[in-house]
């Protein structure tokens, strides 16, 4: 296990449409070269994902000790994906860590798209130095979760999940159906309409977790001034800062928290 010192480290985010990897300047947080985009193979079944990966790491010139973090659409628990969204059903039970790491020679960290998400604007963005509850809220085809607690991940928060109470909510599956990007795309809602249920949505969430701070990811933060504005809550909500590239950010920065903690571990085991 490698303690050097590192500057890059390499990220990979998996989508229901795309996989797209780029090494990462660990200190800036921003992609070191133009970022390399391959189609999600269909059906996006474990082993054709792992190829896609392989292929994509192969196509950049990487030191063979080189920490990979890949972002998945999933709960991962312990490096095994829980559930499967936008991807393949057979996912499901598959421990993703170890598939690709077999598959290309590195080692890789598998996270839940929202917490790379999250850990990028801790590590790099809106939530860089800032302790006590942050919570990383995605807004997008879902809705993903990130808790921190003092810069620590509480991962697979899935808080897109819960149950909003308004008999207009209830008609929904979940807070998710409601209020996700998506629902406002579908709908054809204006902003005034959205923000409505995002104010239910946030109250809520801000009465269960009681962060210190929220921030707003996803495609539809740079909008952020249409609708954080309409929002009254009781806790600071931001719009997050890194945007495209965030899970490939975050990814990587999560690749090297992770060595640095098997490192730390390891050492610890020696003395
Ligand atoms: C999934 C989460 C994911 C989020 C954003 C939700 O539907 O359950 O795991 O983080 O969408 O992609």
């Amino acid at each position: 296990m490698s303690t050097k010192k590192r500057t890059t480290a390499f990220g990979i985010d998996i989508g229901g449409s795309g996989i797209k990897g780029a090494p990462v300047d660990l200190k800036k947080g921003e992609l070191v070269a133009d970022r390399l985009r391959i189609p999600t193979p269909q059906p996006s079944t474990p082993d054709a994902v792992a190829d896609t990966v392989a292929e994509l790491i192969a196509s950049f010139d990487l030191e063979a000790d080189m920490p990979i973090g890949v972002t998945f659409p999933a709960v991962i628990q312990h490096g095994v994906a829980k559930t499967a969204a936008n991807v393949d059903d057979a996912w499901i039970g598959t421990d993703a860590d170890s598939l690709f790491t077999k598959r290309t020679g590195h080692d890789v960290f598998v996270v839940n798209d929202a917490d790379a998400a999250g850990i990028a604007e801790v590590d790099f963005g809106a939530g860089k130095k800032r302790d006590g509850v942050v919570l990383v809220t995605t807004l997008g085809t879902g809705v993903g979760s990130a808790l921190f607690v003092d810069g620590r991940l509480v991962p697979n928060t899935e808080l897109g999940h819960v149950f909003l109470d308004s008999a207009e909510a209830r008609e929904y599956a979940d807070a998710e159906k409601y209020m996700a990007e998506s629902a406002r795309e579908r709908e054809d809602l204006d902003w005034e309409t959205w923000a409505a249920r995002l104010q239910e949505y946030y109250s809520h969430i801000e009465f269960l977790f009681s962060p210190d701070l929220i921030i707003v990811g996803g495609g539809v933060s740079k909008k952020h001034k249409k609708y954080l504005p309409l929002l009254d809550l009781r806790t600071e909500i931001v719009a997050a800062e890194l945007r495209n590239e965030a899970g490939i950010i975050g990814a990587a920065s999560l690749a090297r928290r992770a060595e640095k903690a098997a490192a730390k571990a390891a050492k610890k085991h020696k003395d």
